[in-house]
């Protein structure tokens, strides 16, 4: 099993609609035997809680289904999962901080490198926007999670069908 961790700040917007839509992603191209994907967030401002109603009203546009309480990162997450994809770079350094330096860093990725129309190095937080910023967030992580996905396929041959 590939294990993925999409990371943000607060666990509540970004990383867990991450998660819904390549879950959903994975769903559709029969891959769920293969990959699984989970989220966490580098604070602790939102555990135990479900995600902000707006990623809800997304998700549920969208038709995909997300079951998820808002959980801090660990460093045994880092252990546990192959990739590890930060939303934004201060995401990507709040992780890096908590590492021992003979980490594997390679692992940590830009959720945003697999976006061929970024303009950003981050999916830009929605929580103080309004809800045209989460439709936005979810287009960015629409692409990204498709792209991430045929990343995945080249890299682990065994995923090819
Ligand atoms: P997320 O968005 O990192 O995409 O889940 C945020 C959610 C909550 C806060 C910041 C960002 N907050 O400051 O509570």
């Amino acid at each position: 099993m590939i294990k993925i961790l999409f990371v943000c700040l607060g666990n509540i917007c970004r990383s867990p609609m991450a998660e819904a839509i390549f879950n959903g992603l994975i769903q559709k191209y029969g891959l769920a035997g293969f990959i699984e994907s989970d989220s966490a967030g580098t604070s602790d401002y939102h555990i135990g809680e479900p995600p902000d109603s707006r990623t809800l009203g997304v998700v549920h546009k969208y038709q995909l289904k997300l079951d998820h309480q808002g959980r801090q990162f660990t460093t045994g997450d880092f252990n546990k999962f192959n990739y590890i994809i930060a939303m934004d770079e201060s995401n990507l350094s709040n992780i890096q901080r908590q590492l021992p330096k003979s980490a594997d860093y390679k692992k940590i990725l830009l959720m945003r490198e697999f976006d061929e129309q970024a303009d950003s190095q981050s999916v830009p937080d929605p929580y103080w926007s309004s809800e045209d910023g989460f439709e936005e967030v979810y287009q960015i992580l629409h692409r990204s999670c498709q792209n991430f996905i045929n990343y995945l396929k080249k890299n682990h041959p065994e995923l090819a069908q």
